[in-house]
């Protein structure tokens, strides 16, 4: 709000200096607000006009000030008009360019105040836990890519063999985006499911033999709670050549849990059941926390339920049926095979920095996040 003088009733030192304040404060400001040359002549003539200008304003209101306070009066009215002259000056000096480029717009810049702290952030957790295991993967030779989350039925089902009604669909809990039925069903949009659509995406576009990482969030229709979040994030891997061999899938997930977790760990795969590999398997890796034991020391061991074993992935040979939809790209499953596996990132990073609750990853609370900084 434009400044206005305002009518006296208290003479005391104490009103008058602080009336006096007020009055340069917002002098400063509207100085501070000019942003051309017209914008700072009008603050002057506001406030220097002779005829209704502020300080003319000032001076006469306070010609009803009793006696006693008049000197003092004077004083501030002085201290007022040099320091609205001297802003003036500085800032005329400054336009017309008497004043070098580099010289202070303002006298009154107080250079011992601390400087504004500018955060530069920190990375977040499941990120930092992303970045993590995509390093241990690009030490093997692995590259990344990546793909839309917004993704059709064909990418996110049929071309990794779900036929269309199929059970297994059921078990992705998929969100449909609206107003879809219109278009042949390999063709409607819904939000991916998981990372595994860019598999089929990347054979069409780059020829065998690949080796490629795909992080990526994902959306399943799940209520928010303390291990389920309607999205989420997958780590993807994906690695077609001739001759691979379940005895790679397994040399390099265990090499690479290694890594990850620490040399101590051990892998286990158990029968699974996936569409687009076969066979399947589920990849546990012994416990990093209680060591395999189950038990830290008289407590039962929680995040392992007290298995001595963590479930991390899902993998398994590329289905044949899948080599299929890209056969056309060098992709002949007579002459190829391959293995792929995808990991919850977000779980990964639950158990690694011990958060028993999945929300805080997403409620981007500064206090929380601010601990990975
Ligand atoms: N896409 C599977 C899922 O989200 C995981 C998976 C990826 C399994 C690759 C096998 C191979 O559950």
């Amino acid at each position: 709000m434009a400044y206005t003088v305002s009518k006296l009733t208290d003479y005391s030192s104490n009103a008058l200096l602080k009336a006096f304040g007020e009055a340069k404060l917002a002098f400063r400001e509207e100085l501070r607000g000019a942003s051309s040359p017209a914008g700072w002549k009008a603050v002057r003539d506001r406030w220097m006009a002779r005829k209704n200008g502020i300080l003319t304003q000032i001076n006469d209101r306070l010609m009803a000030a009793p006696k006693e306070a008049k000197r003092e009066i004077g004083q501030y009215l002085n201290d007022l008009k040099q320091f609205v002259e001297k802003e003036i000056e500085t800032w005329q000096e400054h336009e017309e360019g008497s004043v070098g480029k580099l010289a202070p717009l303002f006298q009154s810049v107080d250079i011992t105040l601390p400087g504004i702290r500018r955060p530069i952030g920190a990375e977040h957790p499941v990120i930092k836990t992303t970045n993590e295991m995509v390093r241990v993967f690009q030490k093997l030779g692995y590259s990344v890519a990546d793909g839309p989350v917004v993704e059709t039925d064909y990418y996110n089902f049929e071309a990794l063999n779900f036929p269309p009604n199929h059970p297994a669909r059921d078990t992705q809990d998929t969100l449909f985006i609206a107003g879809q039925q219109g278009k042949a069903q390999r063709e409607r949009l819904l939000l991916r499911t998981h990372t595994s659509p860019v598999q089929i995406r990347t054979m069409e576009t780059m020829r065998p033999p690949i080796r490629i990482l795909i992080p990526g969030t994902v959306h399943r229709n799940d209520p928010p709670d303390a291990s389920h979040s309607p999205m989420f994030h997958q780590i993807e891997g994906l690695a077609v050549d001739t001759n691979i061999t379940f005895g790679d899938l397994k040399g390099t997930l265990d090499h690479a849990m290694k890594e990850f977790f620490g040399s101590s760990v051990k892998t286990s795969f158990r029968p699974s059941f996936f569409p687009f590999t076969e066979p399947s398997a589920e990849m546990f890796v012994s416990c990093f926390i209680c060591g395999g034991s189950g038990r830290r020391g008289a407590e039962p061991c929680r995040p392992c339920k007290q298995t001595g074993w963590i479930e991390i992935l899902g993998c398994g040979m590329v289905d044949p049926n899948v080599f299929q939809f890209v056969k056309d790209n060098g992709y002949d499953p007579k002459k190829v095979s391959g293995f792929a596996f995808g990991m919850g990132a977000d779980r990964i990073a639950l158990l690694k920095y011990g958060v028993d609750d999945l929300q805080l990853f997403f409620q981007g609370d500064v206090r929380f996040l601010g601990q990975w900084a």
